[in-house]
């Protein structure tokens, strides 16, 4: 079986790249990314244990993919994902990620092949009491355009009912370790404000409010899980190692970074947004994610030793 993924230069998809070898079926990888963010590392020494192979395109490119044929699986990481900055950005993130997501469905249902799809738990915006997929529209509050635009993707794939096999997972904020690492998301964010000494900057109201986390190691086990049980069905999932609030987080980085500063701000700052998301239904599938992010912060923490 042969897969397709985008964005292979972030941080989910450097992650599943170096991965791949991993899930049984798969026996050759294209992978994908404009370079637009710039994190060549990624394809650094990827080695050859999964028949991979790199192009460099632009998928938000109508034929961008034309060539590419006998694809059982795609999975779509490409996308403009700072959620925070994506109030300045938000045409140029509308266009890309909608006309990304169009060449996916396109290229899918002429080859036949089967999608995972990332959305994100931010679609639920704030919300006082935990929930779960089946919350009625009015509990989905995304309050940034990147939260929105993930909505407009589920919606997307949603009305094209039956003539595609996909699955969305709604993944909580990432924590851990990649080669194509960013630090604009919250874990990765704080580490790094303590690698160097810095202020952590905590939205006044933050601090004890739940929002979901999810481990690299557990994303992973996601898409591993999705192709081995070939569980495509069209329907949309949470997925999270767990709800933590954000003193709970600054705890686990105090374990391994005692001395850190932490200062309450008054600007809403978007990823300590208050929510707290249900993972019975992906349990209820068979899947139960249950790595500690205690591990990818100590991970994390590790790999900026000795900044300062
Ligand atoms: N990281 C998280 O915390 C998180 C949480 C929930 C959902 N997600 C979703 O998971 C997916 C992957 O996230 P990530 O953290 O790896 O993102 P990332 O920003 O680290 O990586 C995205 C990659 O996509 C590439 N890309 C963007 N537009 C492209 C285009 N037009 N053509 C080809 N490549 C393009 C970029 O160059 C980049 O390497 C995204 O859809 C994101 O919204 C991420």
């Amino acid at each position: 079986m042969n897969l397709l993924i985008t964005g292979c230069c972030g941080h989910i998809g450097s992650y599943l790249t170096e991965n791949v070898h991993k899930i049984k079926k798969i026996k050759k990888t294209i992978i994908i990314d404009n370079l637009e963010s710039n994190r060549y590392y990624s394809l650094f020494n990827i080695g050859n244990k999964n028949n991979i192979k790199f192009l460099i395109r632009d998928i938000s490119r109508k034929n961008s993919l034309s060539d590419i044929k006998n694809i059982n699986y795609v999975i779509h990481c490409a996308s403009m994902t700072n959620a925070e900055k994506s109030f300045s950005k938000k045409n140029k993130m509308y266009r890309n990620n909608i006309d990304c997501l169009k060449t996916i469905i396109s290229f899918c249902k002429k080859n036949n092949s089967k999608l995972i799809h990332l959305s994100s738990t931010s679609v639920y915006g704030k919300q006082a009491k935990i929930v779960d997929e089946s919350c009625e529209k009015k509990f989905l509050k995304p309050q940034s355009p990147y939260a929105d635009i993930k909505l407009l993707e589920e919606n997307m794939l949603r009305k094209e009912g039956n003539a595609l096999n996909y699955i969305t997972f709604r993944f909580g904020t990432i924590a851990g370790v990649s080669k194509g690492i960013r630090f604009h998301t919250a874990v990765n964010k704080f580490c790094f404000n303590a690698a160097l000494n810095q202020n952590i900057a905590v939205y006044k109201t933050a601090m004890h409010q739940y929002r979901p986390y999810l481990s690299l190691r557990d994303a992973f086990k996601v898409f591993k899980f999705s192709i081995e049980k070939d569980f495509f069905n069209n329907d949309v999932y949470n997925a999270l190692s767990g709800n933590y609030t954000v003193d709970q987080i600054l705890k686990k980085i105090k374990k391994s970074r005692k001395n850190i500063k932490v200062k309450l701000v008054k600007t809403l700052i978007m990823n300590q947004l208050s929510y707290k998301v249900s993972s019975q239904k992906l349990n209820k599938a068979g899947l139960k994610l249950k790595s500690k992010i205690d591990q990818d912060i100590k991970d994390t923490l590790k790999l900026l030793k000795n900044l300062s």
